[in-house]
Formats: C-alpha cells, sequence, structure tokens
C-alpha cells in the first residue's frame, strides 16, 4: 500500500491544510515531520473550523497523529493546542497522539532570542514568525538541545539547562534583552513532563510496524520548497528541510516508504516574510488576489505578498522537492480576471534564467519573463470535474502543467473539502 507526502511548492499558505484533510480521511497516520508551531492550517469541516499549528492534521478525523524528530515542540504551545481542538471535540489522548521521543523541544528563551535578533537585524530582518523556531534547530545541531526524552531525566533536564543557559544568556545580555533563570525553566519543564511524557515512543517502531501491516501512512510538510534551509530563497527561509526527503530522517523511516510526493501549489503565488519574490504584484492586481484570496497568515495574521504563478519557481521545486503531482488551490480567485500571467523564466543584469540561482544579489534582481493567458469570465469555484470549468481554466491549468514539468492530480476550487477534482488518487500510485 502506498504513503504520500505532501510538501508545499511555493513559500507556505498554498492550501495544504484542506489537502491534507482530504487524505487524512483515508489515511490510518499522519505523521508530521519538519517545522514547529510556526506553521499554520485551517481546516473547515461542516460548520467547524480548526486552526491547527503543531498538531498533524489527521486528528480531526480521528486518525492517529504523530509528531516526528524531525519536528520543534514547544510544548506549552502544543499544551494550549491541544486544550483549544479538546474543546472542539477532538480526541487528543495518548491514544491519538504520539510524540518522538527524540523530537527537540523549544524553550522560553528560544523566542525571546529570535525576537531579539530580529529587532537588531532591521530592514534586514526575515520576518520570522518569532516563534523560536530557528534557534531551536540551531540547538539541536549543536547537540546541547532539550529533547522530549529528557523530560523523564531531572538530572539531565538540569545540566542541560546550564550549558543553554550560559550560552543563551550571554547572547540575550548582548542584544540587551532580558535573561533567564534556572530554576523558574527546570520548574516550568518538570511540571509539564506528566503531560507530555505519556504521548512519548520511539515513533519509528510504531512506523515500522504500521509500514509492515500495509497501513496507510500520511506525511503532512509545514512550510514549502522554497523555504526550506538548503533549497530556499536562503537566508529568507525557514530553519528546516521541508522537502520531501524529510520525511524519512524527519520520521525515522526509510526513504523508500515515503512513497508519493504531492506538492501544493496556488494558481498564484503568495509569501509572507521578507525575501524575494520575483512575481510580485505591488499594484490594484496583487491587493485583489489577497483580498480574493483571504491572504493573511494563520499564524501572525500578517498580510501575505501576493503575485502571478511562477512556473520556473514551481518546476525548481518540482525536481528538489520530488514532487510527482501537483495539487493546484485557489484557481476561484482568479475567476473574471480579463488577463492572466505565468513567470516562465527571468532574466537577470541582462541574461536569461529558466531556475532562480542561489545568489541573494541574482535573486533579489530577478525579472520575471511573462507569457500572458487570456482569463475566464464564469465561474471555477466549487467546480468537481474538469467540465464544470471555463474552457480557458482548463488550458490555464493544462499550460502550467506544461510548464512545471508534473501533472495536476487534484484541483481544489473552494475552501470546503469536497470541491475537489481528483484526476489521480495519490494513495494508488
Ligand atoms: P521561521 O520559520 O519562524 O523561522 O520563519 C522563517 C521564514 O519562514 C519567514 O519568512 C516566515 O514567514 C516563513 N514561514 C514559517 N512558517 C511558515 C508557514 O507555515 N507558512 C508560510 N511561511 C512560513
Amino acid at each position: 500500500m502506498a504513503n504520500v507526502a505532501v510538501i508545499g511548492a511555493q513559500w507556505g499558505d498554498e492550501g495544504k491544510g484542506k489537502v491534507v484533510d482530504w487524505l487524512a480521511s483515508r489515511a490510518d497516520i499522519v505523521v508530521r515531520f519538519q517545522g514547529g508551531h510556526n506553521a499554520g492550517h485551517t481546516l473547515v469541516v461542516g460548520n467547524q473550523t480548526y486552526k491547527l499549528s503543531l498538531l498533524p492534521s489527521g486528528l480531526v478525523r480521528g486518525k492517529l497523529g504523530v509528531i516526528g524528530n524531525g519536528v520543534v515542540i514547544d510544548p506549552e504551545a502544543l499544551l494550549a493546542e491541544m486544550d483549544r481542538v479538546r474543546a472542539q471535540g477532538l480526541d487528543v489522548s495518548p491514544a491519538k497522539l504520539r510524540i518522538a521521543e527524540n523530537a527537540t523541544l523549544i524553550l522560553p528563551l528560544h523566542g525571546a532570542i529570535d525576537r531579539a535578533r530580529e529587532a537588531a537585524r532591521g530592514d534586514r530582518r526575515i520576518g520570522t514568525t518569532g516563534r523560536g523556531i530557528g534557534p531551536a534547530y540551531e540547538d539541536k545541531v549543536a547537540r546541547r538541545a532539550i529533547r522530549v526524552c529528557d523530560l523523564a531525566e531531572p538530572a539531565t533536564l538540569s545540566d542541560k539547562l546550564d550549558e543553554l543557559l550560559l550560552h543563551h544568556n550571554t547572547l540575550l545580555r548582548g542584544l540587551g534583552a532580558e535573561t533567564f533563570e534556572k530554576q523558574a525553566l527546570l520548574d516550568r519543564l518538570l511540571a509539564l513532563a506528566p503531560l507530555i511524557l505519556p504521548h512519548a515512543e520511539p515513533v519509528w517502531e510504531r512506523l515500522d510496524q504500521a509500514r509492515r501491516a500495509g497501513q496507510r501512512i500520511l506525511f503532512e510538510g509545514a512550510q514549502a520548497v522554497m523555504l526550506d534551509v538548503d533549497h530556499g530563497t536562503y537566508p529568507y527561509v525557514t530553519s528546516s528541510n521541508t522537502i520531501a526527503a524529510t520525511a524519512a530522517s524527519g520520521s525515522g523511516i526509510g526513504p523508500g516508504a515515503v512513497g508519493f510526493v504531492l506538492g501544493i501549489a496556488k494558481a498564484y503565488c503568495t509569501r509572507v516574510g521578507s525575501g524575494p519574490f520575483p512575481t510580485e504584484l505591488l499594484d490594484a492586481t496583487g491587493r485583489l488576489l489577497g483580498e480574493r484570496g483571504r491572504e493573511f497568515g494563520t499564524v501572525t495574521g500578517r498580510p501575505r505578498r501576493c503575485g502571478w504563478f511562477d512556473a520556473a519557481l514551481v518546476r525548481q521545486a518540482v525536481k528538489v522537492g520530488g514532487i510527482q503531482g501537483l495539487a493546484l488551490t485557489k484557481l476561484d480567485v482568479l475567476d473574471g480576471l480579463a488577463e492572466l500571467r505565468v513567470c516562465t523564466g527571468y532574466t537577470i543584469g541582462g541574461q536569461s534564467f529558466t531556475h532562480l540561482p542561489a545568489a541573494p544579489g541574482a535573486q533579489a534582481a530577478a525579472q520575471p519573463v511573462y507569457e500572458t493567458m487570456e482569463g475566464w469570465s464564469g465561474s471555477t469555484r466549487g467546480a468537481r470535474s474538469f467540465a464544470q470549468l471555463p474552457a480557458q481554466a482548463v488550458k490555464y491549468v493544462k499550460r502550467i502543467e506544461e510548464l512545471v514539468e508534473a501533472p495536476v492530480t487534484l484541483l481544489s476550487t473552494s475552501p470546503e473539502r469536497d470541491d475537489t477534482i481528483l484526476v489521480r488518487d495519490p494513495f494508488e500510485d
């Protein structure tokens, strides 16, 4: 039985929540493998709206949710989110939510460092979510992170806090920010421990058993390929690898078990935070896309920057992300526009490029090369088959397929779960 990994193919916020929810209803286990509570997934199910940040979306469908070792977990944010969804009627007991014992924890000092560093960067800030994601990953690779399993060992916690505070308080002091006191942090962690530890286990073992039993595993990516710490628009990226390969390392399963890689892309393009965005529209069309698409961040509420579909960028994401099929979302936002543009490549200093080069100067200078297409006057909203789409909208989708060199296997035409055109079932591939 095939597994499926879902990843964003642009800069995040592609509407992964709905697609993951739709797929989760057909999976047995849903696994988060990277990122943290910087992610925001909105799921609309009937008249309930669930806003998930750290919890695997499958919980909404009563499926087993797994938080893998590649995720950075703010235990207080996790418990608050669990309380919130429990109040909406979801089961987030240890029977339904398993957490990798070797996942890294985010502590309050990580958020403080994140925000203090962003403030110090001034105009050159990355535009992070301020949630401590980057500093927590830094601690992980620096081998000083506190992990979920450490919550069971007060002496380990105490030693690790000494090392962490030596490092972080020095930095915080230098940045003119408030420092942290060890005992208060230790008390806080020890108080959280009994609430987190019942969920902790070697999740790699559970996933191995599930795979052998032929269960369907859905790997739920957060952020997107262009925010990947290696392949994205560095340094304006998040601090984890967001590509599908991370589903294996971030959960403890072999790469062969990741299965079909479904990339999610909006029919246009958005970005939050700073960084290059070649097709950004700073005009009335950009504002229109933002209003119609309700483009405000789920996590921070920040308005998203909007622009035309960048096929060169998505083609790059398809290649480095291993994307085998594309789910195209929010086509309805383009309804009624007389003319549409699709970026097919860039010119940088008079030279032509079919991809976005890695150097920041070149990325900032990249001028999009556009192909113009006629828009459509009819509505695509709520369509459930290609036959219900205006002919020009079908042409637009087909052209995107050609340009990005990947088939559109799923088309989403409204926030409602059932307003989806399925071309190919990723679980059957
Ligand atoms: P961080 O992940 O908080 O360090 O933020 C780094 C960059 O990634 C910033 O530009 C954020 O706006 C962006 N980012 C992080 N998480 C998401 C997400 O879920 N959707 C879109 N952008 C995100």
